[in-house]
């Protein structure tokens, strides 16, 4: 077999190596080694030849008091080590901001990952794609309109280096070489699969790279597998790697691994457990027994594994990306992942099938797997209609509108994330429907339109470009503009949001605006809205449901926080939060998710409860969120 031939020259390796290391005994001791072995095909660790059995986990994706119970379980599959991603926007989503706190504290997740006993192969980015908005990079790169990202582009650049000058400092003395558990430091990511294909630009990252880590850490890349994503990704001097998954032909992928790095290791960086969703597209699975059959064939051949994602976690709040193929599609809050530890943390049947594997090749740490976190089903919370955003904006808009002649985008108003409401008037009476055309496509991503107070309908980016609104000569016109996530990968990265182009009413451009940038995070942070004040409910009719508006809602103390998943049952799309936390977006009536994962931590097992959800079409006359014991992911609850 020529698999069993592969790893024979694996153990003939470390044969080599123990006579090697009889001669350099003295000075072997005291140093941690981390390196290619160009000779023998292999990473060399202290001297031994060492393979990784690798899974990824995002630190951005779990709450901080989890991290611990994530990695535990990933060391107990008999993992090795991990693979981690630096979100760059994550920690500076103003620029010259820095957070390195909280859920961001990246030294401690990488201090518990090293006390766990997990090796670290580190993603810094710049751009890591990851299904994470805009890829990682922070949406104040689009001041600069005509900006090349992901090049040489000199602000760019500076923007970049004044990053990485911040961010590498902190991860040196966490190379393992420098007694920390950093193994491996990739540059970029993915960068052929990119148009601008600029060797200048990933020369200066490797300079960069280099002069804040050292000449002894190992760099590497990783290109999906085609001969152009690997010509364009890979550079001298930064070992190149491939990421395949289950339906790829191992031995081909190597092959084309071996004409970019002819010694060394095999390595595929991303071998995927599962997949993403996308809403409004079928829920994505990957069989156990096809993952088994190419994590067993690759660890025969001695190749080094990481596979994407082994704890996808979730897309908290507004950090979901998107793709652009053929039209825009956002990714939905749940990185599930259908990987081997589910979105909750849990071990699954994937889990347990895949450290049958590792078994056979090494030793596994002896004990028990933790548990699964307890669920509980927290039951019905019937909330209460607060008033429509347009009724709240002196609360959630502190800041106060822009004036602008022509609309302006999130970004020119430095509003990054979340929602925007645009206000004009009507320029002249509609008695008969009138179409509002956006053109040239030029809502990003969702525009929710009333005319004094009366809801008209939706404009959809890709999908829905003229609606037909109605009124009086005067009328306020209320736009509420919602970015869904910024696209993650390929060409077309520099998505702005907003009202891009002017909106055509009949023969009219709409001019004239009032922008309000909304800070709902800001507002709900400060203790808006106050239980208190919420008005007894009385009889709500159905029309007074429509429209983009805000509920409430509070469920009593029992003394248990435990992880629960909230289901908005026939709401249609919005974002939620408890206890003053961005959960992310519902959208039930798009699917395939259903329930948002609310992490224990989150609930108070003392004090009341708070839910906020801006409902931002229709809300059910019934008004009741569910709190239950397990999620539901693959689900479309009617269409609509
Ligand atoms: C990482 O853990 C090892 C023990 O496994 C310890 O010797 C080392 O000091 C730790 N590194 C850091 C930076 O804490
Ligand atoms: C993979 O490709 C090789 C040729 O490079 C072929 O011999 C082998 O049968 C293929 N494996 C599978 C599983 O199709
Ligand atoms: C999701 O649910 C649909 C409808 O029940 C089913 O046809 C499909 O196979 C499911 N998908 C997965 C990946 O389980
Ligand atoms: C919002 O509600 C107020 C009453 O609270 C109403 O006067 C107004 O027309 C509504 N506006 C929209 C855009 O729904
Ligand atoms: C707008 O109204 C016109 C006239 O009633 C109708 O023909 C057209 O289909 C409507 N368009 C949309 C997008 O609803
Ligand atoms: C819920 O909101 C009330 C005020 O409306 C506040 O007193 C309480 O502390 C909040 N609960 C939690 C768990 O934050």
């Amino acid at each position: 077999m020529a698999a069993a031939a592969a790893a024979a020259a694996c153990l003939f390796v470390a044969i080599n190596l123990a006579f090697l290391s009889v001669s350099g005994n003295m000075f072997q001791d005291s140093k941690r080694t981390f390196s290619i072995d160009y000779n023998n095909n292999c990473f060399l660790k202290d001297g031994k030849t060492f393979q990784y059995i690798s899974g990824s986990i995002h630190y951005s994706r779990i709450p901080r008091a989890y991290w611990r119970d994530r990695l535990l379980k990933m060391y107990m599959t008999g993992l090795n080590a991990i693979q981690v991603y630096v979100p760059w926007n994550f920690h500076e989503s103003t620029q010259g901001v820095y957070s390195f706190t909280g859920d961001r504290d990246l030294v401690h997740f990488l201090d518990l990952a090293n006390k766990t006993g997990l090796l670290v192969i580190l993603r810094p980015g710049p751009y890591i794609c990851a299904e994470w908005e805009m890829g990682g990079l922070p949406a104040w790169l689009l001041k600069k309109p005509n900006i090349i990202l992901r090049s040489a582009d000199t602000d760019y650049l500076q923007a970049v280096s004044n990053w990485l000058a911040v961010l590498l400092p902190k991860l040196k003395p966490w190379l393992y070489i420098n007694g920390g558990n950093i193994i491996t430091v990739q540059v970029e990511n993915e960068y052929g699969s990119y148009f601008a294909c600029d060797h200048n630009y990933m020369r200066t990252l490797r300079t960069l790279f280099r002069f804040f880590l050292g000449e002894n850490a190992v760099l590497f890349t990783v290109d999906g597998n085609t001969d152009k994503e690997m010509s364009c990704g890979s550079l001298e001097g930064l070992y190149a790697t491939v990421d395949f998954g289950t339906d790829t032909n191992i031995t081909e992928a190597f092959k084309r691994q071996r004409r970019f790095e002819p010694r060394g290791p095999l390595v595929n960086s991303e071998f995927y457990t599962g997949w993403l969703d996308y809403w409004g597209d079928p829920h994505a699975m990957v069989r156990i027994d096809k993952l088994i059959r190419g994590l067993t064939e690759m660890l025969v051949m001695g190749a080094n594994v990481n596979m994407y994602m082994f704890e996808g976690g979730t897309n908290f709040g507004y950090w979901n990306g998107a793709d652009h193929d053929t039209r825009y599609r956002s990714v939905v809050t749940s990185y599930d992942y259908d990987a081997p530890l589910s979105e909750a943390g849990d071990p699954t049947e994937k889990l347990m099938a895949i450290r049958e594997v590792i078994k056979m090749f090494r030793d596994v740490p002896s004990g028990p797997m933790p548990p699964a976190t307890p669920k509980f089903a927290y039951g019905f919370v019937t909330l209460k209609k607060l008033d429509n955003i347009s009724s709240l904006l002196s609360t959630i808009s502190p800041r106060g509108p822009v004036k602008s002649l022509y609309p302006l985008t999130f970004e020119e108003l430095k509003q990054y994330y979340g929602y925007m409401l645009y206000r004009t008037t009507l320029p002249r009476d509609l008695s008969e429907p009138t179409p509002l055309i956006s053109p040239l496509n030029g809502v990003h991503d969702r525009a929710y339109v009333s005319v004094n107070g009366v809801y008209q309908g939706l404009l959809e980016r890709d999908i829905a470009l003229v609606i037909n609104v109605t009124g009086k000569q005067g009328d306020t016109v209320d736009i509420l503009v919602e970015n869904m996530g910024r696209v993650n990968f390929g060409s077309k990265i520099n998505d702005y949001k907003g009202i891009l182009n002017n909106l055509i009413l009949g023969q009219d451009v709409l001019t004239d605006w009032n922008i309000y940038p909304l800070d709902i995070d800001g507002a709900i942070a400060r203790g808006w809205p106050h239980s208190n004040s919420l008005k007894p409910k009385s009889h709500i009719k159905k029309d007074e449901l429509v429209g983009p508006t805000f509920y409430m809602g509070t469920f009593p103390p029992n003394g248990l926080n435990w992880d629960t998943f909230l289901k908005l049952h026939e709401w249609t799309k919005g974002q939620v939060w408890i206890n003053g936390v961005n959960l992310g977006r519902y959208w039930p009536a798009r699917g395939p998710q259903q329930t948002l994962y609310v992490p224990g931590p989150l609930i108070s097992p003392t004090q009341i409860n708070n839910i906020t959800v801006l409902e931002l079409e229709r809300a059910p006359t019934h008004l009741r969120a569910l709190f239950m014991d397990r999620p539901l992911l693959n689900a479309t609850a009617s269409k609509s």
